[in-house]
């Protein structure tokens, strides 16, 4: 049977690429923006989404303001956290798969190696408890998938990217970044296809799902710089010097091990991710 697509936050930067992707293919797809459907709104999102009949939700709706969010907690976990509750009861009215996007934040990044799907979480900022709190919230749908992902880059929305090469353009030289996180930096299309592959399996429980390698921001920063042909210097600084409201975990490499197990695929290279999003990006 095919199936029916309904995108929530598909105005932003993943569900925006998402929609595109599953419209390129020739899906069925109800892409619904902020103005479209506000999820918070209990009464609203199950009554918009039971009547579409979607066979399949992909919550790209969130409150992503990391540092914001510590000085907006209940508003960070009702869009993150209590409205997952009303996607997860419209998903089960309308007997479709809720995904469910969540972040490397939930866990503390102690760890010296890659994060498994079943490694306790500890998130250390309002943002990672609260999308943390939405993770545990999908799993009242009774058909549920949580991706956690990293670092996402995409043509449109803000990212660090575009941050790097705005300090570029500034004439910012030397350009200090810092050295002592690391990650693994995934571009928005290739993560679109890898929820649509492991939704078209009717995966189910937690997958991770990161680009290919691990890397930290001043690796990040260095080849942005080297791809974009400035003759910028990048300097490594300690996290230390960069004081921010969000304490970020120093370590949060996802294991992807159990997407390529489901999948057979290997995730694709966030440098040719970085070399498309520059060819696009004006
Ligand atoms: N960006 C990253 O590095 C990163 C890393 C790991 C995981 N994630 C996760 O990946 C997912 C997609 O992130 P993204 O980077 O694409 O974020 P984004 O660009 O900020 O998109 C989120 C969208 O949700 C919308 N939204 C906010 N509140 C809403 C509400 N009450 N009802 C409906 N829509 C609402 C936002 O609209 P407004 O902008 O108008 O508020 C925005 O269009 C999120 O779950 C995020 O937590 C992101």
């Amino acid at each position: 049977m095919p199936h029916r697509w309904l995108i929530t936050g598909a105005g932003g930067m993943l569900g925006r690429d998402l929609a595109d992707e599953l419209t390129a293919r020739g899906e069925d797809v109800v892409a619904l923006a902020k103005a479209d459907l506000d999820i918070a709104d209990a009464r609203e999102a199950i009554a918009v989404i039971v009547e579409k009949r979607p066979t399949i939700i992909v919550n790209c709706a969130a409150y992503t303001k990391v540092d914001a969010a510590e000085e907006n907690e209940s508003l960070a976990n009702a869009i993150n956290g209590s409205s997952v509750e009303f996607l997860a009861q419209a998903a089960n009215e309308a007997g479709a798969l809720l995904v469910q996007i969540s972040t490397d934040f939930v866990f503390d990044g102690t760890k010296r190696r890659p994060y498994d799907i079943n490694d306790a979480t500890h998130p250390l900022s309002v943002y990672g408890r609260s999308k943390l709190l939405g993770e545990l919230a999908a799993t009242h749908a009774e058909r549920h998938l949580v991706v956690r992902t990293s670092w996402l880059f995409g043509v449109n929305g803000h990212n660090f990217v575009e941050a790097i090469r705005n300090q570029i353009a500034k004439g910012t030289n030397p350009l200090r970044v810092v050295d002592d996180q690391r990650g693994r930096p995934t571009y928005t299309p290739h993560l679109a296809s890898a929820i649509i592959r492991l939704a078209q399996l009717d995966a189910r429980g937690i997958a991770h799902y990161a680009d290919d390698d691990e890397c930290s921001w001043f690796d990040f920063a260095h080849a942005i710089v080297e791809e974009t042909g400035a003759d910028t210097i990048v300097k490594p600084v300690s996290t230390r010097e960069f004081p921010r409201l969000a304490v970020r975990p120093a370590y949060s490499v996802l294991s992807t091990e159990r997407y390529e197990r489901l999948t057979g695929v290997r995730p694709e290279s966030w440098r040719e991710g970085l070399r498309d999003y520059l060819s696009r990006r004006a």
